[in-house]
């Protein structure tokens, strides 16, 4: 099975912080570095780094995207689909507090100039049931998921960022979520606790499956027939950026090379905490081998 992965690529400017900064403070950080970061570059690079035969679809900028497919090449991905525009790539700038918690803030760039030509021409190189990775910092989404969908493909969504254009899309054709409480909440648009996010969001998509990701409470995964839990492995964490792509692609990977779910979650969750224990978000990713030496 071949594995698309269609979404954003950005340059992260990552501050280190005392703590984040607040509504009209001035804040001095104090260190400052440069990474290859984007849900959908960090996804499709923990996807190849796992082992899948991974492609990135996208769009970066001709002047400033060439470091961002170095990195997917240097991964183990085919960058082909991704074009170059003459426009700036997509960047975050992204403050790290002495917890190892972010906040991000995003700016679109090139991330947002996916054309609907572009989306046909990439998805003709695709058969049905190759699995197609999407997260929401790139722009025409709806018609991306219902032509795949239509064709079928395996539409896995990570909602995130969560936005209201989320709940607009044509969901139906999700076959995995893979999302955490704060995104549950909002899908189900209902309050409780968060471990129930993935039972009640299984009622609403019945042909889904749900893997709910709770951060150092470790994962859920339903589906009608079963339901896995997944502890967290405790590291101390340095910088969580990335960590839930990361968790992403190591258990896309896993089901697409025929592990069940308990196994893939289990490789999943190993190298989501090595993530959280190094900084940067591409960077960060291990390998495979680093990934089953963790003990
Ligand atoms: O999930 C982490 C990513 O979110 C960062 O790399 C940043 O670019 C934003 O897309």
């Amino acid at each position: 099975m071949k594995i698309l992965c269609f979404g954003s690529l950005n340059l992260d400017k990552v501050y280190s912080v005392t703590h984040f900064v607040r509504a009209g403070e001035t804040l001095s950080s104090t260190k400052m570095q440069e990474f290859c970061g984007g849900k959908g570059l960090n996804q499709s690079v923990a996807l190849a780094r796992a082992g899948a035969e991974t492609y990135h679809a996208g769009c970066v900028g001709q002047a400033d995207g060439e470091p961002l497919l170095a990195m997917l090449r240097s991964s183990g991905v085919d960058t082909t689909l991704v074009r170059m525009l003459p426009c700036p790539s997509g960047h975050a700038i992204i403050q790290v507090n002495e917890q190892g918690q972010n906040c991000i803030l995003l700016y679109g760039g090139a991330n947002q100039e996916v054309t609907k030509e572009q989306i046909d021409a990439v998805l003709e190189q695709f058969q049905p049931g190759d699995m197609l990775v999407l997260q929401n910092e790139i722009n025409n989404l709806p018609y991306l998921m219902e032509t795949a969908g239509k064709k079928g493909m395996e539409i896995v969504l990570n909602p995130s960022p969560m936005n209201d254009a989320i709940l607009k899309l044509p969901l139906e054709y999700v076959r995995y979520f893979i999302l955490n409480e704060v995104e549950a909440r909002d899908l189900c648009a209902e309050e409780g606790p968060e471990e129930a996010f993935a039972d009640k969001l299984l009622r609403r998509f019945p042909n889904s499956k749900i893997v709910l990701t709770l951060g150092s409470k470790g994962s859920i995964y339903v589906d009608q027939k079963q339901r896995v839990i997944q502890p967290a492995y405790r590291v101390e964490a340095v910088d969580t950026t990335a960590a839930g792509d990361t968790f992403t692609g190591y258990f896309l990977a896993g089901i697409a090379g025929g592990m069940d779910v308990k196994a893939a979650l289990q490789q999943a969750a190993k190298a989501a905490a090595i993530a959280v224990s190094r900084k940067g978000a591409a960077p960060s990713i291990p390998t495979l081998e680093e990934t089953q030496a963790f003990r």
